[in-house]
C-alpha cells in the first residue's frame, strides 16, 4: 500500500495541510469529497480501469479496504488529515465509515466516468489477473 504524507504547518493556533505537486506521480484533474455517511457505511465496492486516485480523511475516520486480486486484502484506517493512501486501477476498495461526520477527500486522475468502473467482483477478479 502506498502511504504518503501531506505537509503540516502550524500557523496561529491552526494547522495547515498540503498536498502539493504531483506527489502520487499523477496530474490530478477532479477532487471531491464524500460526507453525511453514516457510522458503519461501507461504500466503494469497484475497481477502475484507469482512474488513480488519493484518499485522504481530513475529519473523522475511514476504514479503507484494499484489493488487487491477489488473495490478500490490506486494511488501513484513515485518521490522521496527514495520511494519503493511493489506490490505483484495478484495486477493488471499499471505505468504512468510523466516525459520525467523517469526510473522505479524493484527488482522482480523470474526469468522472462510469464506464471506467468495474462494479462486479467477479468481473474485477478476471480484470485483474490479465494485469
Ligand atoms: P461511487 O464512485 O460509486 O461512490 P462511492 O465510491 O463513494 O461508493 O459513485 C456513487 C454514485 O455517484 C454513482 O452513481 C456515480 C456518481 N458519481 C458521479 O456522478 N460523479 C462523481 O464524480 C462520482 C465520484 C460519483
Amino acid at each position: 500500500m502506498k502511504i504518503k504524507k501531506l505537509q503540516k504547518i502550524k500557523s496561529n493556533g491552526g494547522e495547515i495541510f498540503v498536498y502539493e505537486g504531483d506527489l502520487f506521480d499523477f496530474p490530478i484533474r477532479r477532487v471531491y469529497f464524500t460526507k453525511n455517511v453514516a457510522v458503519g457505511e461501507i461504500r466503494g465496492h469497484h475497481a477502475h480501469k484507469t482512474l488513480e486516485q488519493v484518499l485522504l480523511c481530513p475529519h473523522g475516520a475511514i476504514e479503507v479496504n484494499l484489493d488487487e486480486g491477489k488473495g490478500n486484502i490490506e486494511t488501513v484506517t484513515l485518521a490522521d488529515p496527514e495520511e494519503a493512501i493511493y489506490v490505483g486501477p484495478g484495486t477493488w476498495h471499499t471505505m468504512k465509515w468510523l466516525k459520525t461526520d467523517s469526510i473522505l477527500l479524493v484527488f482522482a486522475s480523470q474526469p468522472y466516468e462510469e464506464s471506467d468502473y468495474i462494479r462486479d467482483y467477479e468481473a474485477f477478479k478476471s480484470f485483474a489477473s490479465k494485469i
